[in-house]
């Protein structure tokens, strides 16, 4: 019986050995999906034989699968650490286990399958990790939705502003501020039952992932209803006003006046 204990122990230890001193290269193995202008963090973490403790890797390489017949080779190259050049692909990880890549400024032209390459000192010991990690960029877009009235913004018109990404991603979360301050509502619809003049403003949809954020603004002018402006005076105070004025600049002249 402990025989059997120290066995399935040992088995259960050389299982991890070799799983963690094999070659290897791990992403997201779902698409990752970020928004057009915004910036995308791609985790990536690998590994080499650690048996032999001289090993170094000596070229870290990220290579585009969009325009080629599935080799990471020479011009699919989006990052190559042998060479100086500045792009919107920068390399965030390191020369031992971390390979996350970090895609700035996003294109359209930047969705499609991406892979990491490494080449150490050892003679013919590279390593690509394939299948490669998909990435999909698209547009957050947000959209007012009349939900009754038409043509400007009235008090009492109601609406949704609805925050959009086409995209499947189960653990995104939208924010949505008003100039700045944060809103207490979650979800992708902001909804206004009835709008009034203190609505206006501008509203911003943050979307967020674990790997990557973007918002979008848009702006509200409500409207007020004549004579019920709570940003202006009411009219008879205007009007008492102005009497007032005219009374100090006509009449109180006359009388001085008329008393010399
Ligand atoms: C929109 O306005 C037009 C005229 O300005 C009116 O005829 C129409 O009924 C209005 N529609 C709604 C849904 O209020
Ligand atoms: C925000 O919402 C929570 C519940 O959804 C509520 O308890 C809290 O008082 C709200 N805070 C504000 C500032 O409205
Ligand atoms: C507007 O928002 C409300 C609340 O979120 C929702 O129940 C309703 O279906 C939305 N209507 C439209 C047309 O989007
Ligand atoms: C996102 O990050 C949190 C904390 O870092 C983690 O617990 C969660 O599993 C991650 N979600 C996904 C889908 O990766």
């Amino acid at each position: 019986m402990k025989m059997l204990h120290l066995a399935t122990i040992l088995l259960t230890l050389s299982g991890v050995l070799t799983q963690s001193s094999d070659w290897g290269v791990k992403y997201p193995d779902k698409p990752i999906y970020a928004v057009r202008g915004f910036s995308v963090s791609i985790p990536c973490s690998y590994s080499y034989p650690t048996s032999n403790p001289n090993i170094q890797v000596t070229q870290k390489l990220w290579c585009s699968m969009n325009s080629n017949k599935g080799r990471c080779l020479d011009p699919t190259y989006v990052y190559n650490s042998a060479s100086n050049t500045k792009s919107d692909f920068v390399y965030v990880g390191d020369d031992k286990s971390d390979c996350t890549l970090l895609i700035h400024n996003l294109q359209f032209s930047y969705s499609g399958e991406y892979r990491f390459r490494f080449i150490t000192d050892q003679p013919s010991d590279r390593y690509t990790g394939d299948p490669g990690v998909t990435l999909q960029v698209a547009d957050l877009k947000v959209s007012l939705i009349r939900l009754s009235g038409n043509g400007t913004l009235k008090q009492g018109d109601s609406l949704n502003l609805t925050c959009d990404v086409k995209c499947t991603h189960s653990s995104s979360q939208f924010v949505w501020s008003k100039n700045n301050e944060q809103l207490n509502t979650s979800g992708p619809v902001l909804h206004f039952p009835a709008l009034t003049v203190r609505d206006s403003g501008s509203y911003t949809c943050t979307w967020k992932t674990n790997e990557t954020s973007g918002f979008k603004m848009i702006s509200l002018q409500v409207e007020g209803l004549t004579g019920e402006n709570p940003d202006h005076w009411p009219i008879w105070i205007i009007v008492v006003l102005t009497a007032g004025l005219i009374f100090i600049i006509v009449a109180i002249p006359a009388v001085i006046y008329n008393r010399r």
